[in-house]
């Protein structure tokens, strides 16, 4: 069953209304709904609504009971032949929370019980049109026993509550803005709350709270100064303000992805809530500032302008993640959040783009919808808002966000609605734009440079190709902006950046007034999310690599001088370091630089990345040239590194950019120093593993030491989970630097801690933290014995059965097989094909798993 873009109808009946009912209880929770419904439009269909698993016990209509003639299911949906254009429809079904391992409707954790409805989870709650273009208002009254579930939270504001017999009570809620149902949640459980309160631009007082297990409240101050930073931000660079009296943050544990942005009542995987210093490490810090950011700022970009179908998915995503990136980057380091941002999304994205699964940011089709939450629809929708803004300039962007806003406030909208805002509001023409949204795969982008020294000028060739993704062979020239300067070598000096818009296949541009060739600085700021060719001599690179004034470009300049050097020894040429050595010495001792870009700029680029860069990838080769850069670089420098690494020592815990900066850099020096081969390498890591009265150093030097088989490796580990036993986010960080191990035999640790007690596949946040970093462990899960792929495939078929969303997320790293050789090729298409024959497969698995054979 295919659900195709092309095919969408506007609903046949609206709900206007809902007044939900709950009895609650972990293994039998009876809902009631009333839905007031509409016919929209002359016809005389059915009402039909969704159901996934619910039987009802009874159906009415304008208060009379029907007789189970005058409803059927077919399938799940609930179809109920309806005489006039408006009723009130009542059922009432029977849930069970507590055996719900899809964690998708309602379902019960740690104690709590709790919804994720996205994309299609409502429909597991109650019967419904589930489907984003039904908007409606929501009134919501939950029952439960107090001592279990003393705190009853749901959409919008509360406005009753009291007390019932046996020990029970009740809270009554109304959301007075009408949403879909995937933005319908509720909870109910024993929470401690975080309150605060934000005061809006109009004068509006909100009441803000972070709900946590009670031992966790001393570690939600960072997510409430990021929640009241999000709330500031929105109103002065959006004008947007928020709409309630209260705004609720919920943290559990076990939870399928990131967070949600229900209306009023936003849910978080607990890891984007929780953070102190000494069990989270500033990119957890970072991590939870952005996804409370992006949460919040769903609030209009999601939740008061929504999606009219699931096509339209980046509509919300794409421009949120691009909200939330820019929040970020005037929270913290801009250049660093974009070096940052543009590596997810090339280790991410661009692989997706490249392989079985690539589809356009606005998808075609899809078997389930859950499988299209991708860093496609996500990242590189983000990347098309950031060059819509690029083009329009940041008055005229806003002027188009203003008015995308205002006209589609209320509506379920898409893509092109949005497009057509921009239009209209900025003031610009993105007929050919569109085509980002329509055509899959990373486009290419070759330069060609001559320099004429007898004329003095230097003529440039941009050429465009985009490749063939599945269903789509042919593709048609994009509109590519392109950022570039040309530097004098001379002077260090370059005579202004320019932007230029690739429109056809090739581009030829002139440019005079040269005295000797100048250095070319492309795709600046990465302001186009494409792989650009160019053939730089080293010179050049270390030439930008030491003066380019874009941050991105610099450190751009300096990852190609080692990915060069990386490549051409892969392919059989000695190491060349003495040049990537010199810049990045360079780079350390350069006063100017703040050091969070330097531990950037002077990182080795990851073995996936340089997988991506070759024909065939050879994992195997790959880790051995890295490795032995790693050691030159660790050898030639060792002095500075040393120095560094005691430099970079702090006394006392600081979250200010410095301290971290500092903490981040000092990571970068301890790795290059044990890298070395010094022979106090492992005393040092050890030392800092022991010492640090933070996470992120404690973490990065255990991330150091289980590299290596040394008495310190099983010291450190054993102590760590001595130290962590019980809090479980610090355990998840336990197996995944296990599982992310550059061992030989991290295949055989990773089956090992597959049994080990706390390992447990019913928590994604643990799943993933064992296979989902083992899978992207380029050299232990490509191991040429093959068994890697097997593990994953056993985790992914036992794993369907509990909850197949997290399952079909393992499926990708196998669909990369025609990247290998055909030994590792044959073995990872073999394990697609045993998933894809196992009886009684999700159609989540089955989808990834039959795509990625294709
Ligand atoms: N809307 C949520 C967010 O981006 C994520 C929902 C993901 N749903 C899913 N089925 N993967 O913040
Ligand atoms: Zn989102």
């Amino acid at each position: 069953p295919v659900i195709r873009r092309e095919d969408y109808q506007p609903p046949l009946w609206l709900v206007d209304h809902i007044r939900l009912e709950f009895d609650l209880d972990a293994h039998a929770t009876r809902v009631k709904a009333r839905l007031s419904v509409t016919r929209a439009g002359r016809h005389d269909r059915p009402l039909r609504l969704d159901g996934d698993g619910l039987v009802p016990l009874s159906v009415a209509v304008d208060g009379k009971a029907l007789s189970p003639a005058d409803w059927r299911l077919d399938d799940d949906v609930l179809v109920i032949a309806l005489p006039g254009n408006a009723h009130e429809v009542e059922t009432e079904v029977q849930i069970a929370p507590a055996t719900n391992t899809q964690l998708m409707g309602l379902y019960a954790s740690g104690g709590l019980l709790c919804t994720q409805c996205e994309p299609e989870g409502f429909r597991r709650i109650t019967f419904f049109p589930d489907r984003p273009d039904v908007l409606s208002r929501y009134d919501v009254t939950m029952r439960a026993d107090k001592a279990t579930y003393p705190v009853l939270l749901a959409n919008g504001d509360p406005v009753e509550q009291g007390e019932l017999p046996d020990g029970r009570h009740w809270a009554r809620w109304v959301d007075p803005y009408p949403k879909p149902s995937y933005l319908f949640a509720m909870v109910a459980g024993d929470l401690a709350c975080n309150a605060d309160s934000f005061t809006t631009m109009s004068g509006r007082a909100v009441r803000l709270g972070i709900w946590v297990r009670e031992e966790d409240l001393p570690r939600t101050s960072h997510a409430m100064t990021a929640l009241k930073n999000s709330m500031a931000w929105d109103e002065r660079v959006y004008g947007r303000e928020y709409d309630l009296d209260v705004f609720n943050i919920v943290a559990v544990s076990d939870f399928n992805f990131g967070a949600m942005e229900n209306k009023g009542l936003n849910i978080f995987n607990s890891r984007y809530v929780l953070a102190d210093p000494e069990t989270a490490t500033d990119p957890d810090y970072d991590a939870i500032e952005s996804v409370v950011a992006h949460e919040y700022f769903h609030n209009w970009s999601g939740d008061r302008v929504t999606c009219r179908d699931w096509f339209q998915l980046s509509l919300k995503e794409g421009f949120t993640v691009y909200r939330d990136q820019c929040f970020s980057a005037d929270m913290g380091s801009a250049a660093v959040k974009r070096i940052e941002d543009v590596r997810t999304l090339r280790a991410a994205q661009f692989q997706e783009d490249a392989g079985p699964l690539a589809h356009p940011v606005r998808p075609e089709s899809y078997m389930e919808i859950s499988n299209f939450y991708t860093a496609t629809v996500y990242n590189k929708g983000a990347e098309l808002i950031r060059m819509i803004a690029l083009l329009l300039g940041p008055e005229r962007f806003r002027q188009g966000t203003d008015l995308y806003f205002e006209r589609h406030d209320g509506q379920a909208v898409t893509c092109e609605d949005f497009v057509k805002a921009m239009e209209d509001g900025g003031g610009i023409d993105l007929g050919q734009f569109r085509l980002w949204y329509s055509q899959a795969g990373t486009p290419r982008l070759t330069v060609r440079q001559r320099y004429d020294p007898a004329s003095g000028s230097l003529s440039i060739t941009l050429r465009q190709t985009v490749p063939p993704t599945p269903g789509q062979p042919e593709k048609a020239p994009m509109a590519i902006p392109v950022k570039f300067a040309l530097f004098d070598p001379a002077t260090g000096e370059h005579g202004g950046e320019e932007l230029v818009v690739l429109t056809r296949d090739q581009l030829e541009m002139r440019r005079e007034g040269f005295a000797q060739a100048p250095v070319l600085s492309l795709n600046r700021g990465f302001a186009a999310p494409v792989i650009v060719e160019a053939e730089q001599s080293a010179q050049d690179l270390a030439f930008l690599a030491a003066r380019d004034d874009d941050p991105f470009s610099r450190y751009e300049a300096m990852q190609q001088l080692m990915i060069n050097g990386l490549l051409a020894h892969i392919s059989g040429a000695p190491l060349e370091s003495d040049v990537i050595i010199d810049s990045i010495r360079r780079t350390i001792t350069d006063p100017t630089l703040d050091r969070s870009f330097v531990a950037e700029a002077v990182r080795l680029p990851s073995e996936a990345y340089l997988g991506d860069q070759m024909q065939v990838v050879d994992p195997d080769a790959i880790h051995a040239a890295r490795e032995r850069l790693m050691t030159g670089i660790g050898e030639a420098l060792e002095s500075e590194w040393r120095a560094l690494h005691a430099e970079c020592a702090r006394n006392g815990f600081s979250l200010s950019a410095d301290a971290r900066a500092a903490r981040k850099l000092r990571g970068v020096a301890l790795s290059y120093l044990v890298a070395s081969g010094a022979p106090d390498g492992a005393a040092l890591a050890f030392g800092q593993f022991d010492r640090a009265d933070n996470m992120t150093e404690r973490q990065a030097a255990l991330a150091i030491l289980v590299n290596r088989e040394t008495p310190e490796r099983d010291q450190a580990l054993a102590a760590f989970y001595r130290r962590y036993a019980g809090n479980a986010l610090v355990v998840d960080k336990w197996f995944q630097t296990q599982a992310l191990a550059f061992h030989p035999d991290t295949v055989e640790i990773v089956q090992a801690l597959a049994g080990h007690a706390d390992f447990t596949l019913a928590n994604p946040n643990r799943a993933r933290a064992l296979y989902s970093a083992f899978a992207a462990n380029q050299w232990a899960f490509n191991r040429a014995d093959g068994k890697g792929y097997r593990m994953v495939a056993d985790a992914i078929i036992a794993l369907d059965k509990l909850n197949p969303q997290t399952a079909a997320r393992l499926v990708p790293p196998l669909g990369r097989w025609r990247r290998f050789d055909g030994a590792r090729g044959a073995m990872m298409r073999a394990e697609l094909e045993r998933i894809a024959a196992t009886p009684g497969l999700s159609r989540d698995v089955l989808e990834q798993a039959t795509k990625s054979l294709a």
